[in-house]
C-alpha cells in the first residue's frame, strides 16, 4: 500500500476524503477550500446524514455526479476535535480502508488542512496517525496465491492513500516513526501466517537473521549441537521427535549506551504444535501453526526498534521447535535436564511451550546480565483462551510499578492487558514427584494459565521485574465473515514498542 503525503490533491483522485469532527452531536468541518458546489454539496448532505454525526471512525459515503470532480465523496468521523488520540485516529484509518473498498475506490485522497489539527495534534501528525491505520487495516497475506485478490476480484484496485496536509515534511517524519511500528506488525503477521511447512526451525532463524541483520540488529543462532553441547535438555527433547531440528535464536539491539541495563524479550516459537505423543485431536490442529506468535511478535518488535533506531538496549531470545511424534519423541513420564539443571518430568508433552521457555530464560538472563526487566510472550494454554477469550492477553506480572507501565502502553495501543495472578500456591503446584519440577499441574486443567505462569517463576532469578503474556487468544483471531476465517494479528509488537519508547528509551 502506497501512503503519500502532499501539500494538494492530486489531479487523479477518484475520491475525497473529508474528516468531519464531532461537537455536541453537530458536525464541524473544517474549512477543506474545497470547491463552492462541493462544499455546499457536503454540507447539504450532512443535514440529512441520519446517524452520521462524526463520531470517531464512522463513515458516510457521498456518490457524486460528475460536475464535482471526483467519483466519490466519504466523510470520515473523527470524533472531538479536542481530545485527538492516536489510537482513535489509527482506528479510522482503518475504518476508512474499509469504507473505501466497499465504495470501490483506487485513488482516494484525505484532505487535512492545517485548521483541522488541535491544539494537542497538529494535523500532519493526524495524517501520520490515520495512514499507519489505513496501512495496518490493509494488511493481507497472500503468498500462496497464484492469483491475488485485488485480480480475481472486480472491484478496483485500492492503490494507497493520499494525505493533503499542509506539513508534508513533518507528516512524513512522523509516519516513518509509526511506519517502523506497522513494518514491524507486518513481519509478526506473515510469520504466522506462514505454512509450518516453509517456517520450520532452521528456515524461521536464517529468515530472521537475513530481515533484521540488514537493519543493525546483532543476530546469533544455536543450532541443536550447540544447544544440546550446552545442555539445553527441554527445547531439545520438544524438537526430538521431528526432523526438523531447534534453533535458539539471539538478537541484540544495541541503541543506547553500553551503561544502559537492556529490556530482556523472549518469545516462544512452536513452529507446529501437534501435541505429540500427547497428541492434539485433529480438528482444528491447524492453528498450531500459529504456536510461534510470542516469537513472532519478539521479532516484528526488534525490527521496529531498528527501523526506528529506538535509543534503547534490548537482548532478545527465542527458541524454535516442532513438537511432533514420532518414534523419538519425547514421552509423558521421560524426565529432561533443561539447561538451569534443574530436572523436570514431562506429564504431557502438549504442555511443551513452558519447556521452550525455559531455556529460553535461562540462557538469555545468562548472557544480558541482570536484564532491566525481563517480557516473555507465549502462546502457552488454551486456558488463558477459555478465562478471557480472543479480547485480552492474559499478563502475569511480578512488579505493580512495571504492571502499570504495561498497563499504560496496552490503553495506548488498544493491545488489551488482564493481570492474573502470580501466586506461590501455583509455583509450588508445580514441584514434581520424580523431578524437581513437573509441566503439568496437579490440579490438571484447573487454573491452567495459572500454573503454566507458575513454572515459568521456577526460571526467573530472585529479584527480577518479569511480565509473562499469555498471548494464545491475541495472537490468532478467529475471523467473522468465511472470507476472512482465520488472521494473524501481529499481536504484543505495538504494545512493546511503545512501552519502550515511553519507558526504556533515552
Ligand atoms: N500451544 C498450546 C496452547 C494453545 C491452545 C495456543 C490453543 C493457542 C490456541 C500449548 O502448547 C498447549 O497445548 N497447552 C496445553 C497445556 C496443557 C497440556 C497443560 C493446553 O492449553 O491445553
Ligand atoms: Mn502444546
Ligand atoms: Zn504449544
Amino acid at each position: 500500500m502506497n501512503i503519500k503525503f502532499s501539500k494538494k490533491i492530486s489531479s487523479h483522485a477518484d475520491c475525497i476524503v473529508i474528516p468531519v469532527f464531532q461537537k455536541d452531536k453537530t458536525t464541524d468541518i473544517p474549512d477543506m477550500n474545497l470547491n463552492k458546489a462541493l462544499a455546499d454539496f457536503v454540507h447539504h448532505a450532512l443535514g440529512n446524514a441520519g446517524n452520521f454525526k462524526g463520531a470517531s471512525g464512522a463513515t458516510y459515503t457521498l456518490p457524486l455526479a460528475k460536475e464535482y470532480g471526483y467519483k466519490t465523496a466519504i466523510l470520515l468521523g473523527l470524533g472531538d476535535k479536542s481530545a485527538m488520540k492516536p489510537m482513535a485516529l489509527q482506528d479510522a484509518g482503518g475504518k476508512l480502508f474499509i469504507a473505501l473498498k466497499a465504495a470501490n475506490i483506487s485513488k482516494p485522497a484525505v484532505v487535512l488542512p492545517s485548521a483541522s489539527g488541535s491544539d494537542d495534534m497538529p494535523a500532519s501528525e493526524m495524517a501520520a496517525h490515520m495512514a499507519a491505520g489505513f496501512k495496518l487495516r490493509a494488511y493481507s497475506f497472500e503468498t500462496y496465491k497464484s492469483k491475488s485478490k485485488d485480480e480475481s476480484e472486480t472491484n478496483a484496485k485500492l492503490e494507497g492513500l493520499e494525505l493533503c496536509t499542509d506539513d508534508t515534511s513533518a507528516a512524513e517524519k512522523s509516519y516513518k516513526i509509526l511506519d517502523a511500528m506497522v513494518s514491524g506488525v507486518y513481519t509478526a503477521r506473515d510469520l504466522v501466517n506462514e505454512p509450518p511447512n516453509v517456517l520450520y526451525p532452521e528456515a524461521y532463524a536464517n529468515r530472521i537473521k537475513d530481515l533484521l541483520t540488514p537493519l543493525g540488529v546483532r543476530v546469533e543462532i544455536l543450532d541443536e549441537k550447540q544447544m544440546l553441547k550446552k545442555g539445553m535438555g527441554a527445547i531439545m527433547a520438544v524438537g526430538q521427535g521431528s526432523d526438523r531440528q531447534p534453533r535458539m535464536v539471539i538478537m541484540h539491539w544495541d541503541g543506547a549506551a553500553k551503561s544502559r541495563k537492556p529490556l530482556m524479550l523472549v518469545g516462544k516459537g512452536v513452529t507446529f504444535d501437534t501435541g505429540g505423543i500427547s497428541l492434539k485431536p485433529g480438528a482444528g490442529m491447524e492453528e498450531m501453526k500459529m504456536d510461534m506468535g510470542g516469537s513472532a511478535a519478539v521479532v516484528g518488535t526488534l525490527q521496529a526498534l531498528a527501523m526506528r533506531k529506538a535509543k534503547t538496549n534490548v537482548v532478545a531470545v527465542v527458541g524454535l521447535a516442532e513438537n511432533m511424534p514420532s518414534s523419538n519423541a519425547f514421552r509423558p513420564s521421560d524426565v529432561i535436564t533443561s539447561y538451569s539443571g534443574k530436572t523436570i518430568e514431562v506429564l504431557n508433552t502438549d504442555a511443551e511451550g513452558r519447556l521452550v521457555l525455559a531455556d529460553c530464560l535461562t540462557y538469555g538472563q545468562e548472557i544480558a546480565e541482570k536484564p532491566e526487566a525481563i517480557i516473555d510472550l507465549a502462546t502457552l494454554t488454551g486456558a488463558i483462551m477459555v478465562a478471557l477469550g480472543h479480547e485480552y492477553c492474559g499478563s502475569f506480572v511480578n512488579d505493580n510499578d512495571f504492571w502499570s507501565k504495561l498497563e499504560t502502553s496496552s490503553a495506548k495501543t488498544g493491545e488489551k492487558l488482564w493481570r492474573m495472578p502470580l501466586d506461590s500456591v501455583f509455583k509450588k503446584d508445580m514441584e514434581g514427584t520424580f523431578g524437581d519440577l513437573q509441566n503439568l499441574g496437579k490440579s490438571g486443567r484447573l487454573g491452567g494459565a495459572c500454573t503454566a505462569a507458575g513454572f515459568l517463576e521456577h526460571f526467573i532469578e530472585e529479584g527480577t521485574t518479569w511480565a509473562h503474556l499469555d498471548i494464545a487468544g491475541t495472537a490468532w483471531i478467529k475471523g467473522d465473515k468465511p472470507t476472512v476465517p482465520k488472521y494473524a494479528t501481529g499481536f504484543g509488537v505495538r504494545l512493546l514498542n511503545t512501552l519502550i519508547a515511553d519507558h526504556y528509551e533515552g
